[in-house]
């Protein structure tokens, strides 16, 4: 039986998300030492999950015989009052991921259109693809998104515009007022999708909240999977009006929050230190890669999230070259002279910039 005959037909051509490569998968392959290979692939949090999170994850493990609280109920409370919006202004999801998906399913089919940044977040195309929608993507002239260029794509079939700040993989952010004069551009029949997956790190973030107030159709949507180091529990968030907010809920899985992930999230929004120390890495790990590029006279675009695109010729051989060596980053097919780095400890940053130089040298 051929399965591939009774599939909808876009399936057979929808791309498949490549993730940066797990440590157990490289040390396999290389037969290194696992705790000698450094991931800056993924954009996680180098300094581990928030010691809060963990202690409060370990202790929630105790009721895993039961269901989640499928409303959030405790993670709910907690964002309204940090972030001032009701209660049902907000949507969970596995992972920010899920959330985006979630807009997809409700807002995307077949006749419709996304627009979005030739360089922006993949999952933005490969969510419309799988809608049966078309992607549309926009020129991004020095790798920032160009917001007149997109207004400009807007048709009548546009349903939703993705835009990530600071954005995937080019560390590139806009200002608060740029972003607001370019959603009150937009039609109110668009949903502006302002993905903040890396707010946290951009210093002021924007904040679109008075517009969302305002009856705008805007969804920001952050996660817990970067600053807050619980990639691995897979738990964002989305906040909007609370009418799109109740169309999104729709779509959504019964207990797509896990109780262990509910509990980690929790705690991990009362660890001030931790966010306070990650930033302090950050910051400092961007100014030491970035120092470490221009010795090594790479060009690299100036980033406000917590890695660094980086331009280096033959990406693809430089990506294998250095995870043959322990540091694993991220080539990308339509990038092909850049790979993407996350800022790791001093000692990962450091450790990655003798890789790249031996990468030089066994070329010159
Ligand atoms: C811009 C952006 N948005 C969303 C995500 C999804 O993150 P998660 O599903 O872990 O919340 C990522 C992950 O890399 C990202 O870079």
């Amino acid at each position: 039986m051929d399965a591939a005959r009774f599939a909808q037909p876009h399936i057979l051509n929808q791309p498949v998300y490549q993730p940066g490569k797990p440590i157990a998968q490289v040390a396999r392959e290389f037969g290194l030492d696992p705790a000698g290979i450094d991931k800056l692939a993924s954009n996680e949090n180098p300094l581990g999950p928030s010691p809060k999170a963990l202690a409060a994850a370990a202790a929630a493990l105790r009721g895993v015989n039961l269901y989640p609280d499928g409303s959030c109920w405790d993670l709910t409370g907690k964002l309204a009052a940090r972030l001032q919006v009701g209660c049902d202004q907000l949507v969970f999801g596995n992972g920010s991921s899920e959330v985006l998906e979630l807009v997809a399913h409700v807002f995307l089919g077949a006749g419709t259109e996304a627009v979005m940044g030739v360089h922006g977040f993949v999952m933005y195309r490969l969510i419309t693809l799988l809608m049966g929608a078309q992607p549309v993507e926009v020129a991004m002239p020095g790798f920032r998104h160009d917001l007149a260029a997109m207004r400009a794509a807007v048709t009548p079939r546009t349903r939703v515009m993705f835009l990530a700040s600071p954005n995937n993989p080019t560390g590139t952010a806009h200002t608060g007022t740029e972003l607001a004069d370019f959603a009150r551009s937009l039609p109110e029949d668009v949903l502006f999708v302002l993905d903040e997956a890396y707010a946290e790190y951009q210093e002021p973030a924007p904040d679109l909240r008075p517009l969302i107030a305002g009856g705008r159709p805007v969804l920001c949507t952050r996660t817990f999977s970067k600053i807050y180091g619980l990639a691995g529990l897979r738990v964002g968030y989305g906040y909007t009006r609370p009418d799109i907010a109740a169309l999104l809920q729709r779509a959504r899985a019964p207990f797509n929050i896990n109780t262990v992930a509910q509990a980690a999230a929790v705690a991990a929004l009362d660890d001030a230190e931790f966010m306070r120390r990650s930033r302090e890495n950050n910051r400092a790990g961007l100014q030491q890669l970035a120092a470490g590029f221009r010795a090594l006279g790479l060009e690299y675009v100036p980033s406000e999230a917590n890695f660094i695109l980086v331009r280096v010729p033959d990406g693809a051989k430089a990506f294998g070259f250095l995870q043959a060596r322990g540091t694993i980053v991220r080539p990308f097919g339509n990038l092909p002279d850049h790979v993407r780095i996350t800022v790791g400890t001093s000692g990962q940053n450091e450790r990655c910039l003798a890789n790249l130089r031996a990468w030089f040298a066994s070329r010159a």
